[in-house]
């Protein structure tokens, strides 16, 4: 088990902000994460929806032996934990509720605004774990957002104003922290920093995520002690060029092989080409 590696999944480009925190924490895992740009946006669909791709994927990636599978995707967390938990052979970790502990360790006042995707929002996950953790959150959709990391436009001038428009009415004076419910929001930081200011606090749930498949890997004795840098490769089921193209630019100087993947149950067949980028 040591040496398979972790696989991580999400809609798109946004789950590998989490592959950067297990990078940082557990260096010398490989990691094989899938971004499934074909079908991103999933926040704009329906949980029974989004629970069919997020388990075609999740066996995608034990078919690819994977030891563990980080649904790297609060919609996805929100449509599936529960049905991949019972249904995948190996162990899941979400992201709903790391965010949280995140975010019960930053507030001080104990009220977080979360911004999420409809469906996140929708499910009310975020109320239900907040209650069991013992902090209070209201949650705020912010359809479009993912859309504007994938298209790559998070830098661009007007970004601030669109974010200011969607979160100006809902930053009242008791909210000290703003959990990023959709792991695409830390590629928006720095609009989000702008319109929030400094008096609250960005919570995300990568490096909360990557301490937990940390302490897993240790209990279950899986975790890779070798000092080799790990593998990472990245699986597309949309446009290879572009993914491989703004995953770099989120990457940096760490490179990875990126492919494109078909997912068999949802559309039949298997990889259809690989390229090394990054
Ligand atoms: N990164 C996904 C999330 O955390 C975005 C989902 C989407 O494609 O809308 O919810």
């Amino acid at each position: 088990m040591r040496d398979r590696p972790i696989g991580v999944f999400d809609s798109g480009l946004g789950g590998l902000t989490v592959v950067q925190a297990l990078a940082d924490l557990l260096p010398s895992e490989d990691v094989v994460y899938l971004g499934d740009t074909a079908r991103y946006p999933y926040g704009e669909r329906s949980e029974d929806e989004v629970a069919r791709f997020a388990e075609a994927i999740a066996h995608e990636l034990v078919a690819r032996d994977c030891k563990l599978v980080v649904i790297a995707c609060n919609s996805a967390t929100a449509a599936a934990l529960d049905r991949l938990r019972s249904r995948i052979d190996v162990p899941v970790v979400g992201v709903v509720e790391p965010g949280l502990r995140a975010a019960a360790k930053a507030t001080r006042t104990g009220r977080a605004l979360v911004i999420a995707t409809k469906l996140t929002a929708h499910s009310g996950v975020y109320e239900r774990v907040a209650s069991q953790i013992g902090i209070e959150v209201s949650t705020l959709a912010c359809p479009g957002f993912v859309e504007l990391v994938e298209e790559g436009r998070a830098e661009d001038p007007a970004t601030v104003a669109i974010v200011r428009e969607r979160l100006a009415p809902r930053l009242t004076s008791r909210i000290d922290t703003l959990v990023l419910g959709c792991t695409h929001f830390p590629l928006l930081a720095r609009p989000l920093s702008e319109v929030v200011g400094r008096r609250t606090t960005l919570v995300s749930s990568a490096d909360e995520v990557a301490f937990e498949v940390h302490d897993l890997l240790d209990r279950l004795g899986w975790r890779r002690t070798s000092s080799a840098r790990g593998r990472l490769t990245l699986l597309t089921t949309g446009e290879r060029a572009r993914f491989a193209l703004l995953a770099g630019r989120f990457l940096g100087a760490r490179r990875a092989e990126v492919r494109t993947c078909r997912i068999t149950a949802l559309e039949g067949g298997g990889e259809a080409a690989g390229a090394a980028a990054g």
